[in-house]
């Protein structure tokens, strides 16, 4: 029986499918493995775009998922570690990546974006600056006293290689910057690459040489600049563009523009197709118009790069995760082949959900051999009318797993039937239904086996799912070891896996007994699983695998919360007392925390059997309590604001960001422990509360000099 959704915010959530852990970390895996073959090894197996496309699959995922995000997503990180050969530098600002648009709609989104958080008027003006994307490796180069003293590469985003000795072989790049205005300090950032011309001579010759022959200029640059004998790289002739800087300890102008026009004074290369513009369609324009120079340019490049021109505005958008929310990369397009759907398979993931997948008759797309594609879910087999043996049209943009986009219908076999999607689990046999509303419309697109814990699938990927890296992380005890140890009966719940031992040495047939366990390994499980006998409250939340809650909300948690007890008991009172209670907008009010999370959390604490796993697991475990690193020395590090009424200076959003900047905690209600109440125009309650609490009200201009 289908049954009602309990929650009618839920339905925009309900309307992606959600058994994606698996293909998470699959992505995830991937996506580290193409960073390290990108990064440190020069030599990558499938192309930018598919990259990218893997990279974007990703992002999707986590923003349809949050639960699912894990700690150390590659979303989160750039690049790969550095390589121990070459010594180490810590960029002073960190060396972050670029969101990416794909679509004209994604880049009038971004200009909105930027309007939104800023709080700037349609009708007012936003100067975009707009300049080429180039492809090569990126490079940060400290001048102090306009003298080039150190370049590294940028590793993981934090810490990159010192390869000062090979960038002083460029000759594109100066010793010494001249003119007016260089600084005393700063990091100069940008692009090192290989044009076409120098590209193909260079593996003419490294081919006559019987050297390596690189797949492209970019891998040709980065292996050019990677070499341990500085020799090598001044052969190569190795190019250089400026485009953004780090540290500075002072800069010549106030706009983009301003600072890459001094950057040219400065004798720095700076991309001469750069231009300044206002927003969303000149923006396009100016994409198409680089497309069609593409070919002619004499370099690759893989899109444009769009930018806030002035900088206070760069200052006030600041960073989300990764990206900066002042600029965005516009890339092209990518590739797509055809092929032969022999058939779909469907899987069954750790929430139950019922995922199609294509089994593709093996085809290279983009210089990578395809032979799975996601197919989403059944509305989306429906509505492209996807049949086995179809030929289709499979695309790598936006996705690992690839996409079918398109049914070859004059290809279509006479015989063929419109595919029929399981109303059975194909694991446990259970029913599989779709979420519906009152009048029995599905409001969920994804089919899910309502075998709960007796579907072994859903399970099996719970305990997975707990004991990944990001969660518990036990090491030792992997997909692999999760199947055998459920098959056998040795682990059903996540408390089992710490009664194990103790099990174990009770029974007849103990693990040492068993084929392929040595006495080592065992020992070795048994203490890795002692070892996360202490566990910190946000993996812990994560571990627990609750829809909605990815590693970011379960940091969010946690650190609004510090403890389990207190976010029990938050909850408690939230369930006790209905949604529209304050205790119910209590957590709602936190920052990342939407009403999808509150639901999600009462709802899975609502069900005996799951405060019971939670009790196991107490009595096997301690949940330690969150530790929040301290942003010191600013004027609300550590206090407690709340904010309250209309702002007219700052957003909503852009307030709070700038706050937890400084370290303080913002929160959405006011009680003894708040610090500060800043009201903005028609504050209500809050305000009363604060001042019955003799809490510090601000004005929001009190609170701008406060923090400086
Ligand atoms: S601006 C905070 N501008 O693209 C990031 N990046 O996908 C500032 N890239 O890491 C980067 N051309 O290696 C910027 N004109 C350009 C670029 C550019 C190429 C690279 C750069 C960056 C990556 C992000």
């Amino acid at each position: 029986m289908a049954k009602k959704t309990s929650k009618g915010t839920r339905a925009a959530d309900a309307a992606l499918p959600e058994d994606v852990a698996e293909e998470i970390a699959r992505l995830s895996a991937e996506i580290s493995h193409h960073d390290a073959l990108y990064y440190r090894e020069d030599a990558p197996e499938i192309s930018d775009a598919a990259y990218d496309a893997l990279r974007r699959r990703l992002t999707e995922l986590e923003a349809a998922h949050p639960e699912l995000r894990r700690e150390d997503s590659p979303s989160e990180t750039v690049g790969a570690a550095p390589v121990a050969a070459f010594g180490k530098i810590r960029h002073d600002v960190p060396m972050l990546s670029l969101g990416n648009a794909f679509s004209d709609e994604d880049v009038v989104e971004f200009g909105k974006r930027v309007r939104r958080f800023l709080n700037v008027a349609e009708d007012d003006t936003l100067e975009i600056t707009a300049e080429p994307k180039i492809d090569g490796l990126s490079i940060s180069i400290r001048y102090e006293d306009g003298k080039l003293v150190q370049a590294a590469t940028r590793g993981d985003g934090f810490e990159g290689e010192n390869v000062t000795a090979n960038v002083l072989t460029i000759k594109e790049i100066p010793h010494t910057l001249k003119g007016k205005g260089v600084p005393d300090v700063i990091d100069v950032r940008g692009e090192i690459y290989l044009g076409h011309a120098d590209f193909s001579a260079l593996n003419a010759a490294q081919a006559e040489a019987g050297g390596k022959v690189f797949a492209n200029p970019r891998n040709a640059a980065a292996g050019s600049l990677r070499q341990l004998d500085s020799g090598i790289t001044a052969k190569r002739p190795l190019r250089f563009f400026a485009y953004a800087w780090g540290a500075a300890s002072k800069l010549s102008a106030d706009t983009q523009a301003g600072v890459l026009a001094a950057f040219e004074a400065w004798g720095l290369p700076v991309n001469p197709l750069l231009r300044v513009t206002r927003e969303a369609d000149e923006l396009i324009a100016f994409y198409r118009e680089i497309e069609l120079k593409r070919a002619g340019l004499g370099y690759d490049i893989d899109g444009v790069v769009y930018k806030v021109n002035r900088l206070d505005y760069q200052e006030r958008l600041g960073f989300v995760s990764r990206s900066p929310r002042w600029a965005i990369a516009h890339k092209f397009a990518a590739e797509r082949a055809t092929t032969v759907l022999n058939k779909i398979d469907i899987q069954v993931g750790r929430t139950g959900a019922l995922t199609p997948v294509a089994k593709l008759e093996p085809v290279t797309v983009g210089g990578v051999v395809v032979s799975n594609a996601t197919l989403h879910n059944e509305d989306e087999i429906r509505r492209k009318d996807i049949r086995e043996g179809d030929t289709v049209v499979v695309q790598r943009a936006g996705d690992v797993i690839p996409q079918v986009v398109e049914v070859l219908l004059d290809k279509r076999p006479t015989n063929s039937k419109p595919f029929e999607f399981p109303t059975v689990c194909p694991i446990c046999s259970s029913h599989a239904v779709r979420e519906a509303d009152d009048e029995g419309n599905a409001v969920d697109v994804v089919r899910r086996c309502t075998g709960g814990l007796i579907c072994p699938a859903q399970v099996k990927e719970r305990l997975k799912h707990f004991v990944s890296r990001n969660a518990l992380d036990i090491e030792g005890l992997g997909a692999e070891k999760i199947e055998f140890f459920f098959e056998t009966g040795r682990i059903r719940s996540a408390a089992d896996i710490f009664t194990l031992e103790a099990r174990d040495q009770a029974s007849d047939e103990p693990l040492t007994k068993v084929r392929g366990f040595k006495e080592t390994s065992v020992r070795k499980l048994f203490s890795a699983i002692d070892a996360r006998r202490s566990v910190s409250l946000d993996r812990f939340l994560f571990a627990l695998g609750i829809r909605h809650i990815g590693e970011t909300t379960a940091k969010d948690l946690a650190k609004a919360y510090g403890t389990l007890d207190a976010l029990l008991a938050a909850v408690n009172a939230a369930i006790q007392d209905g949604k529209e209670s304050d205790a119910y907008r209590e957590i709602d009010d936190i920052e990342g925390i939407g009403e999808t999370v509150v639901d999600a959390l009462i709802d899975f604490f609502s069900e005996p059997h799951n405060r019971e796993q939670i009790a196991a697991l107490r009595n096997e475990l301690t949940v330690t309590p969150f530790e929040r690193p301290q942003v010191k020395d600013t004027p609300v590090s550590g206090k407690t604001v709340v904010f309250t009424g209309t702002l007219t200076k700052l957003t909503r959003s852009e307030a709070k960001a700038q706050a937890e900047r400084l370290g303080a905690k913002v929160s959405g209600s006011v009680s003894k422990k708040t610090d500060y109440v800043v009201a903005g125009a028609e504050a209500g309650s809050k305000l009363d509360n604060a001042r019955a609490l003799g809490v510090t009200v601000l004005s929001e201009d009190e609170w701008l000099a406060l923090i400086g």
